[in-house]
């Protein structure tokens, strides 16, 4: 039995002379020829290598030196070097290539031998078991090695898969025992094992593999946050962070102006699994100088030079400071109408460090979070459904604790609201019948903000009820008059009168336009009784007239005697 122990080759060969003849052969010589060369487990191997200039051993799985391999100068001639490579206790795992490595003056030829360990116990080089080995392939390759090389040159080995392989493969598969087998594998060729098999003397050997695509897919580098301003003295934070696909595995590297000085850490990429994934890598660089400012690139690689960046200017400052302004153009001075839905109040803000106290405070009364009709985020503060109550000073307050820096900035709003007038008296459905010729007061109540202005109209209407249509079809605008004429009612006077009534604002007037504006107090909500009155004299003989039309805000109220 060549697996017997006992028996060990030994492959000595002398350099002959016909070697050392005067023929020049600028590759090296590996001495046996033999190619391939079959050994056995636990035998020696014995090589000699003839070349020029400086002569050097590659092996399939040793270093040089290491233990049971000895590479030695042997029998060199005028012109060509001799080195003796030689390995005791030959393992299954030893099986593969030896190359002798000749250089001179820069340029080198490399001559190689393919030896198989032969060992009953081990048909698989690399054998993997029950772990399987990971191989990686990229999207657009379309082919698969799956490495199960054998240890004796006529194995005979089979391959499975999970799924089972698809007819393509099992007719284009090609199998080399120094190699494995070379598969088809198209961009969509999924397994998730791949098996090679063997079987010697009723022994089974199993090989197990693993496909994984890999990806070029690399999308989305950026560092976060943009647009960084740091404080000398600060530790500054970026993060990089970019997309691949399922297997992909991105290496962040930095690039910035004091990148040499190695103050800076990074953290282990992170990695959110999803489709895409998301991964992210941390740069830390502690203790901020004016001289840290500038450029920061983040270089993002794949696997197989994939490669892009990303880059963001860092700020350095000096001093802290913080600054807040009006974003739009209307310089803290807002009027809406009621009923708006919503009213968002947006400083500008520039700060450095950024606030860590932010408070809103509607008339120097602090507004809460938990506040129904005020919402806040960031520096805003939204305002919604607005009512004439939310007329006021709205002040954002902004501090700093550890820097002691405070600002505030201060909003005027006004919520106007529409004119309407309160009086039922002067609705259709209830007439009153009055003495002709004695005096009468009507009396017409108005709200809104700004204060609404009042007109009195007259539309003369037929005196008997039943008949419906009215003299004149447009009204009269009512005027105070020195006397009267035939028709006409005599208006004695119209007066106007803004009032205050329990502490709201109320607006009252009489007739005609109620000019000026009076002074507005703290105005919370109208509401209000009827506070300013006109009196208004009938005309004599204006009876059968009698109807006496007074409109408020263009209304016409006709009404019979
Ligand atoms: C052979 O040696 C040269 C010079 O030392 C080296 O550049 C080359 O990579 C070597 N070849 C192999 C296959 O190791
Ligand atoms: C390698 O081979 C080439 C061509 O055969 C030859 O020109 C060169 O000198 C050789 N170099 C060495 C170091 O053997
Ligand atoms: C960095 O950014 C990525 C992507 O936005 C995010 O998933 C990750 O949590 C961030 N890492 C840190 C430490 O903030
Ligand atoms: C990432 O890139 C650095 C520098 O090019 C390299 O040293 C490191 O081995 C790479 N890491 C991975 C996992 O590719
Ligand atoms: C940063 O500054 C602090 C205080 O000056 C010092 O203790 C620390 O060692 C510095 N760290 C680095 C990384 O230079
Ligand atoms: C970043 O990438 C762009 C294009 O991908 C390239 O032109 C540029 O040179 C790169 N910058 C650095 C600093 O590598
Ligand atoms: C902040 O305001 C101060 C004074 O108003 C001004 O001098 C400074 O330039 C402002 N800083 C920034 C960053 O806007
Ligand atoms: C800012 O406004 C708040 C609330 O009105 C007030 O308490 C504080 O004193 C003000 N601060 C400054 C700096 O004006
Ligand atoms: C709002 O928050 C304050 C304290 O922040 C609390 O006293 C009050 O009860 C809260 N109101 C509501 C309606 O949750």
């Amino acid at each position: 039995m060549t697996s017997s122990s006992s028996f060990r080759l030994i492959v000595v060969i002398f350099c002959c002379s016909s070697l050392t003849s005067g023929r020049v052969d600028r590759h090296p010589k590996i001495i046996p020829s033999d190619n391939p060369l079959i050994l056995h487990k636990e035998n020696s191997l014995s090589l000699f290598c003839r070349g020029q200039g400086i002569l050097q051993w590659i092996l399939a799985n040793r270093l040089i030196p290491s233990e049971g391999v000895k590479v030695e100068k042997c029998d060199s001639s005028h012109n060509s070097h001799c080195s003796k490579l030689t390995v005791t206790d030959l393992r299954a795992s030893d099986t593969g290539t030896y190359s002798c490595n000749s250089s001179e003056a820069g340029s080198h030829n490399v001559t190689s031998v393919y030896i198989y360990v032969k060992d009953p116990e081990q048909l698989f080089v690399e054998p993997h078991p029950s772990n399987p080995q990971v191989l990686s392939i990229y999207r657009d390759e379309t082919s698969l090695v799956v490495p199960c090389r054998t240890t004796s040159p006529d194995a005979v080995v089979k391959l499975e898969g999970i799924p089972v392989l698809s007819k393509n493969i099992a007719e284009e598969k090609v199998w080399d025992p120094k190699v494995g087998f070379k598969i088809p594998y198209g961009p969509y060729t999924t397994y998730s094992w791949l098996t090679c098999s063997t079987e010697v003397n009723g022994h089974q050997f199993l090989s197990r593999y693993f496909p994984k695509r890999h990806t070029k897919l690399l999308q989305n580098i950026k560092i976060t946050p943009d647009h960084v301003k740091v404080l000398v003295g600060d530790t500054l934070i970026l993060n990089c962070s970019g997309e691949t696909g399922p297997n992909g595995r991105i290496n962040f590297t930095w690039e910035f102006p004091k990148q040499k000085e190695n103050r800076h850490q990074t953290s282990r990429s992170d990695m959110i699994p999803a489709n895409p994934i998301t991964m992210s890598q941390v740069l830390v660089l502690p203790n901020i100088t004016m001289e840290d400012k500038g450029k920061y690139v983040c270089h993002a690689f794949l696997e197989r030079s994939i490669h892009k960046n990303a880059s963001t200017k860092v700020k350095v400052y000096e001093h802290p400071f913080l600054n807040i302004s009006y974003k739009q153009n209307h310089r803290g001075v807002i009027v809406v109408s009621e009923g708006t839905k919503k009213l968002v109040l947006e400083p500008r803000v520039n700060a450095m460090p950024l606030p860590d106290v932010i408070g809103w405070y509607k008339d120097g009364v602090a507004i809460l979070k938990n506040s129904t009709c005020y919402r806040m985020s960031g520096y805003s503060l939204s305002i919604l459904d607005l009512k004439h109550g939310h007329t006021g000073i709205f002040t954002i307050s902004l501090g700093n604790q550890l820097k002691g820096l405070y600002r505030n900035l201060s909003y005027s709003l006004t919520v106007e609201v529409k004119p309407t007038i309160s009086e039922a008296e002067l609705s259709n459905q209830d007439v009153q019948p009055y003495m002709s010729g004695k005096q009468h007061q009507l009396t017409c109540t108005a709200f809104g903000v700004p204060l609404p202005q009042i007109t009195w109209l007259w539309q003369p209407c037929n005196t008997n009820l039943m008949i419906e249509h009215c003299i004149y079809k447009d009204e009269i605008v009512v005027k105070p008059d020195a006397q009267g004429n035939n028709y006409h009612n005599w208006i004695k006077n119209i007066n106007v009168k803004t009032e205050l009534v329990q502490g709201k604002n109320k607006v009252c007037t009489l007739k005609d336009h109620s000019r000026g504006r009076p002074s507005m107090g703290p105005a919370l909500q109208w509401k209000g009784s009827p506070s300013s009155q006109s009196e208004g004299k009938r005309w004599p003989g204006g009876g059968q007239h009698g109807p006496m039309g007074h409109s408020a805000s263009g209304q016409v109220t006709p009404s019979g005697v």
